[in-house]
Formats: structure tokens, C-alpha cells, sequence
């Protein structure tokens, strides 16, 4: 099942505002009834039509990806292997990238709308990452971290952040930004340095333990909805 405002977003060229408004003007109907929530839910086979011309959705990709160390997040690269090799990359993007010496979750969709949700400084959509440290970290360090820091060469400090230690070298982050190199240099902003570096999730949606690094799967409907 799959929501219908987001059907026509993925389907036309609406944005999900102006789905919103066909919608609650009675342009589309579904198995030849007017429907105007946006949230109604509407089976793969449903008949949809917008204005009276059918609306066919494209066939939207969504794969989450563990990532392994030492590949890089992108299509192509000349010095080191690309983080995905997939049969049909056509269209497909990262939605947040991770360093090369980075592990965990990493989205990858040909759906920009969705994507752009994930990966925009508006959406605050949170990540979660377990960071190792160089050095022990003393609760009053992660306070600082937690209330927000001014990063070499930036304007503006960085939003607050959750941060747990769960040993004097092991740190569980949760950021809603997505600054370069952001969580290496709020340690680095502290005198520590990260040694490893892995994302466990990202929103409401956690790494599949059972996904070894360099495997993806397909998302399910529900994780898919999770960022709509
Ligand atoms: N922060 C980093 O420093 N690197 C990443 O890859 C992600 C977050």
C-alpha cells in the first residue's frame, strides 16, 4: 500500500503541495472514486487518474546499503572502489554520503523528492553514529558537543546534538545536520580524534543487522514512508 499524496508526487510533476490541492479540488480519483485525503492508502493495481488522464507511477528505486570501509559514495571514481555496484544505476543517487573510512547505513534512491527529506539542513532528519575516540572523553567535554560548538572556519555553531558515552572512548552521536566532515570535526573541536566511524541509523530507520558490510537490500513500503 503507498499513500496517494505521494503517489502523484512521484508520479507527475505536482510537488506535494500542489498534490495536496488537486486533491482537495477533486481532480483525482482512485478505482473511479473522487478521493481527497492525501493519506489514503492505495493498492499496487489501484486505477489512479488526475483530471480524468490516468497517472502512471514510474518505478521508484529504494535500497538501504551497508557500507564497508575504504569505498567511496559515488558513481564513479578513478582511485577507489564505488560503494555500490548495481546492475541498473541508472537515475540512482546517494542520499547522504559517508567518508571513505566510514562504515554503516548509507539510503541510495532515484527518488529526489524523497532523498532531498533525508539529506536537506531544513528537514533536520537525525543520524546516528557510533564514534570511536582517540582519547577518553569526560562527560563535560560531551556537554559542550550536546549544547553546540563553533567548528574551524564556520559562522554558526552546530545544533544541539545527543551524545552518550558508553566507555571513555566510545561516543553515541545523534546529529540533525549534515556538515562536512561534521562529526570528525566536532571531536576534533574538543582535542579528541575519531579512530573509527560507523552510522547506525538514520531517522526512525536502523542498519539491518543482518546486512553484511557491502550488501544492500530493498526497502520495505513502511521504511520508505518513514522519510514522507
Ligand atoms: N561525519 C563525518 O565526519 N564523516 C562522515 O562520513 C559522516 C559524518
Amino acid at each position: 500500500m503507498l499513500r496517494l499524496d505521494r503517489y502523484l508526487s512521484n508520479a507527475t510533476a505536482l510537488t506535494r503541495s500542489q498534490a495536496h490541492k488537486a486533491l482537495r479540488s477533486g481532480r483525482v480519483s482512485v478505482d473511479g472514486k473522487i478521493i481527497k485525503q492525501g493519506a489514503f492508502q492505495i493498492a499496487q493495481d489501484a486505477k489512479v487518474f488526475l483530471d480524468g488522464q490516468p497517472v502512471v507511477a514510474p518505478c521508484s528505486r529504494y535500497l538501504m546499503l551497508h557500507k564497508p570501509l575504504g569505498v567511496v559514495c559515488a558513481a564513479e571514481d578513478t582511485t577507489h572502489r564505488t560503494a555500490i555496484d548495481l546492475p541498473n544505476p541508472q537515475g540512482l543517487h546517494f542520499a547522504g554520503r559517508l567518508d571513505l573510512d566510514v562504515t554503516g547505513l548509507v539510503l541510495i534512491s532515484d527518488d529526489g523528492q524523497w532523498s532531498h527529506r533525508i539529506t536537506s539542513p531544513s528537514k533536520q532528519c537525525s543520524k546516528t553514529y557510533l564514534a570511536t575516540l582517540a582519547s577518553a572523553i569526560s562527560e563535560s567535554t560531551l556537554e559542550r558537543i550536546r549544547k553546540g560548538i563553533l567548528l574551524r572556519g564556520e559562522r554558526c555553531p552546530t545544533a544541539p546534538a545527543q551524545a552518550g558515552r558508553l566507555d571513555d572512548t566510545l561516543v553515541r552521536l545523534t546529529i540533525t545536520e549534515g556538515r562536512y566532515h561534521q562529526v570528525k570535526r566536532l571531536f576534533a573541536a574538543v582535542d579528541n580524534r575519531v579512530i573509527s566511524l560507523h552510522r547506525e541509523s538514520i531517522g526512525e530507520l536502523r542498519l539491518d543487522a543482518d546486512l553484511a558490510p557491502g550488501c544492500y537490500r530493498a526497502l520495505s513500503v513502511d521504511e520508505i514512508d518513514l522519510f514522507n
